[in-house]
């Protein structure tokens, strides 16, 4: 048995942030058995770990990020999405095809997401399924929930970084079965976007997702200009998600939709029927995209929301960033389009917690029953304003860093 004293932040749904201050956690076998403003008596023997005026909350879930486009963080900003992949993007992932360079930057990346917070995660790789296994490895090494894609790309690619349809297949069926016995980093298909996937391929991928009963991670509705190439690329279309629809590859959980900005009502109806999960990436958006996602409304339609840092396209690994983001930019919409609302503060922390969270079991929630999968906020508190347990939480989501956090808990156990 474990218990920790602090002031607790948590989510119960979008609407209800619980703050205690100064209650405690009782975890027992890394797993939550209750949450509590008065230690109960029975405990009153055990040793209990203080951390005074420090915040305890959940950790975070980024549920879109490419973990190859690591090295170029913050530069190429000033490009849209199309110039941007050719020219930066695109020629950095072709060098995964070897497996030394994928070693030298999984190995970081993994160590500077767990630093930052996030122990769950939904990641690209790369079309290289040596390099993309150097990622499985680092993830499962530490223990960090995941699902990760080896990428299928065979039209409209550079030729230095396209498959060819059979072989992408072949190779994404040898990447599944490779992985198929691992116990936290799982994998997942990953058809790059409608633009660089043929209707062959993605049809041969339905089939490997009915096979192996697999869910998808790709990117939807993105840009104005995704979403009308994707039309033009496939005949018939009326919007993304009936081309993944009729490819079969809706039917096995999960499927996760990032940017999601530019729905129509049929791509609304379909991620809501397969239970979904929409993927704002706010600073990423405003890099690369040009677009916001109507957030407040997804949450309102009931459809499942989560937050990606989308590396390279946004800058920031740490989630928490984008917590405040995402706050900032739904007031932006809200000003030019007066009927999509904007979020408030809890919603935001609940959809980098316990929203991206539900991709997995019990995690993104300090509730009982839950995985003690935590981070402690430290020297966040100032002599002038004495700020809640909720203040603290919103000044780190703005002014904080990984110093900020000074413990951190995968399953009860300190890494
Ligand atoms: N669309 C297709 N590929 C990418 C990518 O690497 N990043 C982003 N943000 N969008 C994409
Ligand atoms: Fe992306």
């Amino acid at each position: 048995m474990n218990i920790y004293r602090g002031n607790i932040v948590y989510s119960k749904s979008p609407n209800e942030l619980v703050e205690l201050k100064r209650g405690y956690v009782v975890v027992k076998d890394g797993i939550i058995f209750g949450v509590y403003a008065i230690l109960p008596h029975r405990y009153a023997n055990f040793k209990v770990t203080d951390f005074g005026e420090d915040v305890i909350i959940p950790a975070f879930s980024d549920l879109h990020v490419h973990a190859p486009q690591y090295p170029n963080r913050g530069i190429a900003m000033d490009l849209l999405l199309n110039d941007w992949l050719h020219t930066y993007t695109f020629p950095l992932e072709a060098k995964y095809k070897d497996p030394k360079f994928a070693k030298e930057v999984y190995y970081p990346f993994v160590r500077d997401l767990v630093k930052n917070g996030t122990l769950h995660a939904c990641i690209y790789g790369t079309i290289h399924n040596d390099a993309t296994n150097v990622l499985m490895q680092a993830l499962e090494r530490k223990g960090i929930c995941s699902f990760v894609g080896k990428v299928n790309m065979d039209k409209d690619s550079p030729d230095y970084l396209i498959e060819e349809t059979n072989e992408s297949i072949e190779e994404t069926e040898k990447f599944i079965k490779k992985n198929s016995k691992n116990i936290f980093a799982k994998p997942l298909l990953t058809p790059r976007f409608a633009p660089t996937c043929s209707f062959d391929l993605l049809k041969k991928l339905g089939k490997l997702s009915a096979k192996y009963d697999i869910g998808v991670q790709t990117h939807i509705v993105e840009s104005k200009w995704e979403a009308e190439e994707a039309k033009k690329c496939f005949e018939g279309c009326r919007c993304d998600m009936q081309i993944y629809k009729d490819a079969g590859l809706l039917d096995h959980a999960p499927f996760i939709a990032a940017h999601y900005i530019y729905p129509c009502q049929e791509d609304l109806d379909l991620l809501k029927e397969c239970n979904g999960v929409a993927v704002q990436c706010p600073d990423s958006t405003l890099n690369v995209i040009a677009g916001i996602m109507s957030t407040g409304k997804l949450l309102d339609m009931g459809i499942r929301v989560g937050f990606g840092s989308d590396l390279s396209a946004g800058s920031y690994i740490g989630i928490y960033t984008q917590i405040a983001s995402s706050v900032r930019l739904s007031k932006l919409k809200n000003l030019y389009e007066p009927d999509n609302r904007q979020i408030t503060f809890a919603e935001a922390f609940y959809i980098a917690t316990k929203g991206g969270g539900s991709l997995w079991e019990k995690v993104g929630s300090l509730e009982q029953g839950y995985f003690f999968d935590a981070l402690v906020l430290h020297g966040l508190q100032d002599k002038f304003t004495n700020l809640s347990p909720k203040e603290l939480v919103e000044r780190f989501c703005y002014l904080g860093t990984s110093k900020n956090i000074a413990h951190i808990y995968l399953r009860g156990k300190e890494l």
